[in-house]
């Protein structure tokens, strides 16, 4: 069995990051996207939500399944026996950091990281300018799934009346 995990915050999750989970499902068994729960950063869906999304939109793979971690990402993939780290690289900017923590996740426990390159439709495509773009009226219809579209806007205006 060939498993891997895709791993983020998914604050929401994007047609990016569906597009990268997909294509690892075709070439891996099981599929894991695995959701950051990081108490120190402020999000906009809880956890729970996040991994709702997440279970509905990938819900026509056979094989993705959806789970959480907190601490080291290496941690959960031991516990879990998952060997490979999947992670889309957008642009030149991201590479950088993705590969300090492909070298260091390597370094810690042996676990591999394979990038795949973002289809070129979601390359400027990010969680947080999802959000920003929404906050202030823009359309990001094309971009998120229309389940997560509906949520998002659902939030915005509950935030928009607590404000
Ligand atoms: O969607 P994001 O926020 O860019 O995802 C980043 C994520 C969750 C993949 C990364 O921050 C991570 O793996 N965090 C877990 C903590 C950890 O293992 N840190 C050491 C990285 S070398």
């Amino acid at each position: 069995m060939r498993r891997a995990v895709c791993p983020g915050s998914f604050d929401p999750v994007t047609l990016g990051h569906l597009d990268i989970v997909g294509r690892a499902a075709a070439v891996y068994d099981e599929v894991t996207v695995a959701v950051l729960v990081n108490k120190k950063k402020s999000s906009l869906f809880t956890v729970d939500e996040r991994i709702e999304m997440l279970r509905e939109a990938t819900a026509g793979y056979g094989n993705v399944v959806v789970d959480s971690f907190h601490g080291l990402l290496v941690d959960w993939c031991r516990t879990n026996h998952v060997p490979v780290i999947v992670k889309g690289l957008r642009a030149i900017s991201d590479f950088d950091y993705e590969l300090q923590m492909a070298q260091m996740n390597h370094g810690l426990a042996g676990v591999e990281t394979l990038f795949m390159t973002t289809n070129p439709l979601y390359s400027f495509l990010s969680s947080s300018l999802v959000k920003e773009v929404a906050t202030y009226g823009g359309d990001v219809a094309h971009l998120i799934p229309a389940a997560v579209h509906e949520r998002l806007r659902a939030r915005l205006a509950e935030r928009a009346t607590e404000s």
